[in-house]
């Protein structure tokens, strides 16, 4: 296959995906087509057991010392619930949700690599695992957990050395990748506390114990942890984003509730961030003579780019013919990080234009022009990674 084939090939999948948005667990019919064009390929799909996404696997047939390494590939493959309004002519007929990060584009790219590692099979020993991934963008609980860890309960991946992806970005032209060595994205925790005063009549606040002033001395002491705790030089950040109590004017209520999301980009800012404000809550209730509820729910960690594998997916992405620019670390959260806590590797973003359509916003849409970059990109980072795995030994 050409370039020019291949990049004609991946529009016209593209536009298909787009067409079929899928929220997270329910990507059915995306997974049904995907399956369709891998075997039409004659590309293997393991039996994993996933109800929504899959993961295609491809031996090559080449000698060398890569024989028996393992490396992944990955892209995710959901839909957010908005209703689109980009005017594009392939609008999304499943109305109320769209493609609005481009894991429709993603997934293509995926799908552009697994056809020319096919292709390429002779060229190449070791094997690729092609991870196409639901539900990136769930709200993750105990019992819903994301898309990457789903994938990675299969027990399919346990022998990858090496896991690369990659995400569209509107922050760049097509023909830009964006890759850095170190954090890529932010750690994603929640916090919530409930103060449990004691409520009295407001002409006799002696009585009891109230618990909005307590709130307010939590809100000043959490917000500043960001301020003083941390190095002014890594990114973080520790907001409040909800608080209620009361009801009324002339009654002290029992309770105040506080909640919020605090996002850190090095593991170590994590760790300290939830140990100050478990100690400012602990030290402003006992100071204020009130007990509380504090609850501390971790989500994704932060992507850590290994420094090996960004320098081998940033020269590949230079010898592609692609700009390579450093990544602007972000405090979003992103599921791949999953993957690098199994093995290492490294995430790249890949310039879709249209910077003035907010991702996750109604009028999002990846353009396609350097789509087929991107596929070879992923392959090649893959085949050259084997390479790399086999000179080790
Ligand atoms: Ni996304």
């Amino acid at each position: 296959m050409t370039n020019t084939e291949l990049q004609r090939q991946l529009e016209t999948y593209y536009t298909w995906f787009h067409q079929h948005p899928e929220p997270a667990y329910q990507e059915t019919e995306t997974t049904a087509h995907i399956k369709e064009i891998l075997d039409e390929h004659g590309i293997r799909i393991l039996d994993s057991g996933l109800k929504t996404g899959l993961i295609a696997i491809i031996r090559g047939e080449g000698e060398s010392a890569s024989v028996g390494h393992v490396v992944a590939v990955r892209g995710d493959i959901d839909a957010l619930p908005i209703l689109e309004q980009t005017g594009v002519p392939y609008e999304s007929l499943n109305k109320g949700y769209l493609h609005g990060c481009g894991h429709d584009y993603n997934l293509t790219v995926a799908l552009g690599a697994a056809l020319l590692l096919n292709e390429r099979k002779a060229d190449f020993a070791g094997e690729v695992k092609v991870i196409f991934q639901p539900a990136e963008e769930v709200a993750a609980t105990k019992e819903v957990p994301t898309g990457a860890v789903t994938v990675i309960n299969t027990g399919a991946l346990d022998d990858v050395e090496a896991f690369f992806g990659t995400h569209d970005t509107n922050q760049g032209e097509p023909g830009t990748a964006f890759i850095s060595a170190g954090p890529d994205s932010g750690a994603v925790d929640k916090y919530r506390i409930t103060v449990h005063g004691r409520g009295s009549h407001a002409a006799h606040p002696n009585g009891g114990a109230n618990p909005i002033r307590v709130a307010a001395a939590l809100i000043e002491g959490i917000q500043s942890i960001a301020g003083q705790d941390v190095d002014p030089v890594h990114p973080r950040v520790v907001t409040v984003t909800h608080v209620e109590a009361g009801s009324t004017w002339n009654v002290i209520p029992a309770t105040a509730f506080l909640e919020g999301t605090v996002r850190t980009a090095f593991p170590e800012d994590r760790i300290m961030i939830h140990d100050r404000l478990r100690a400012i809550v602990e030290g402003i209730a006992s100071a204020y003579d009130v007990t509380t509820d504090f609850e501390w729910e971790y989500g994704s960690p932060s992507v850590i780019n290994d420094a090996d594998w960004s320098a081998l997916f940033a020269s590949t992405a230079t010898e592609l013919g692609l700009k390579v620019e450093p990544s602007q670390p972000s405090l979003g959260g992103e599921d791949f990080s999953y993957y690098l806590g199994k093995a290492p590797g490294a995430f790249a973003h890949l310039g879709v234009g249209n910077g003035d359509r907010p991702m996750h916003g109604p009028t999002f849409y990846a353009k396609l022009d350097a789509i087929a970059a991107g596929a070879d990109l992923l392959a090649t980072v893959a085949q050259r990674a084997l390479l790399r795995l086999g000179e080790q030994r």
